[in-house]
């Protein structure tokens, strides 16, 4: 038997993998990536449940078209209308979570090379470490493009940009409190990057699960609101402002590309659920989702000013933080020359779990950062946690 050549860059997500070692009992996990179950709106989705198998049953439980249910995309369509997205409900493709529009997005863009010059995916650097498990298995070479406290820099991408020319296929951003860094890019930032890419003609995926998690008053807007060019495509989810066991989200994109990822859906995967899709709209149509999402980012935010007290008391004065401003991450920065790898070690001897930075660089080959998950994190767990942590720090940093 010979497996595929792409089966050789597959090995198990060690983000995922870290769920086994932290499940035991007394672990504070700041590893994860899930959002807090306790805020989960419950009793209204029992209620949509019923309504939707009660009321909508034969459609709920029945096939549909690969696009998505209609009256979800419809209400889509009027929240993104609301920040500047005005598209036809034919731009709006219902996907199982956002993780399959990035995949997609590779199938769409990306020709394997087995050998030779390989296409190219630009993406954010630090990055979404799961883009790369997505869009590996179409063999790209990934190449980072430096960022800073306010986003990507423009001067970065347009060197690589000039410098691969036609074999950049595609480009992967999170403008919005970033997975890992909890950093938001700039206005100014946005406004150059939609010129670059339009310049340059390249397609771009705009992941914003966390856009709508803000903390200090109005998310921005997403980068469709700006694109003129038709080259962004724009990827949602109702992952962490509802609950991701749905694996409910949504691709917004120019038809003539929407027609590629919807017939590349056809093919793998036939549609998304039918199921959750009806439950979701049931929810909407009797729910506030701007309540509950103020909900959700209260309570974020409460959370990510203790943590950032805690590491301001508990960590050396040469370790660095990002004090977020939305989302769901902080990233931590050790002096140079550490290895976050030697101190996760330290870190697991005293129950406290975070993800090694070198995960989320294109190259893996930063090693001095760890990205640490304050949002499923009860008060308490984090004053306790970040105790333990700085404790590793300094036993780390005396070695
Ligand atoms: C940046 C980013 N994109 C996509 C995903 C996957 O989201 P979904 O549940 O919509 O597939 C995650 C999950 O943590 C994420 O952080």
């Amino acid at each position: 038997m010979t497996f595929a050549q792409r089966t050789s860059t597959l090995k198990p997500d060690e983000i995922r993998e870290m769920i086994k070692i932290t499940s035991q009992p007394g672990f504070i996990n700041f590893a994860g990536g899930l959002p807090a179950a306790e805020l989960f709106p419950g009793k209204e989705l029992i209620e949509a449940s019923r309504i939707a198998i009660e009321k909508y049953g034969p459609t709920a439980l029945q096939y549909h078209s690969t696009d998505g249910y209609i009256p979800l995309r419809e209400k889509i369509k009027a929240r993104m209308a609301k920040i500047g997205v005005d598209v036809p409900i034919d731009e709006i493709l219902i996907t199982s979570g956002s993780q399959q529009g990035i995949s997609l997005g590779g199938e769409v863009f990306i020709d394997e090379h087995v050998s030779g010059d390989r296409d190219i995916v630009l993406t954010e650097s630090p990055t979404y470490s799961g883009c790369f498990n997505a869009l590996k298995t179409y063999l790209p070479e990934f190449i980072g493009i430096p960022t800073d406290d306010e986003g990507i820099i423009p001067e970065g991408l347009e060197a690589e940009l000039k410098k691969y020319g036609s074999r950049v296929k595609l480009m992967y951003v999170i403008p919005d409190y970033q997975n890992p860094s909890g950093r938001a890019w700039s206005t100014e930032r946005r406004k150059a990057f939609i010129k670059l890419i339009a310049k340059y003609q390249v397609p771009v995926l705009e992941d914003a699960p966390y856009r709508e998690l803000s903390f200090r008053g109005e998310p921005n807007k997403p980068l469709k609101a700006i694109d003129e060019s038709g080259m962004v495509i724009h990827l949602g989810s109702f992952s962490k402002v509802l609950a991701p066991g749905f694996r409910i989200a949504y691709i917004i994109a120019k038809k003539d590309i929407l027609n590629k990822f919807t017939w590349a859906s056809q093919g793998a995967f036939l549609q998304s659920s039918t199921a959750g899709e009806v439950i979701i709209d049931q929810y909407l149509e009797h729910n506030d989702l701007d309540a509950h999402v103020e909900i959700i980012r209260k309570t974020y935010k409460e959370r990510a000013e203790l943590a950032v007290k805690m590491m301001e008391s508990e960590f050396p004065d040469n370790v660095q933080f990002c004090r977020p401003d939305g989302g769901m991450f902080t990233w931590v920065t050790l002096p140079e020359g550490c290895n976050s790898r030697d101190l996760l070690k330290l870190a697991l001897d005293t129950k406290v779990a975070f993800v090694v930075g070198d995960n989320f660089f294109p190259k893996a080959d930063v090693f001095n950062c760890f990205r640490i998950n304050f949002a499923s994190m009860k008060p308490e767990l984090i004053e306790e946690g970040m105790k333990r942590l700085g404790k590793a720090i300094k036993d780390y940093l005396k070695k």
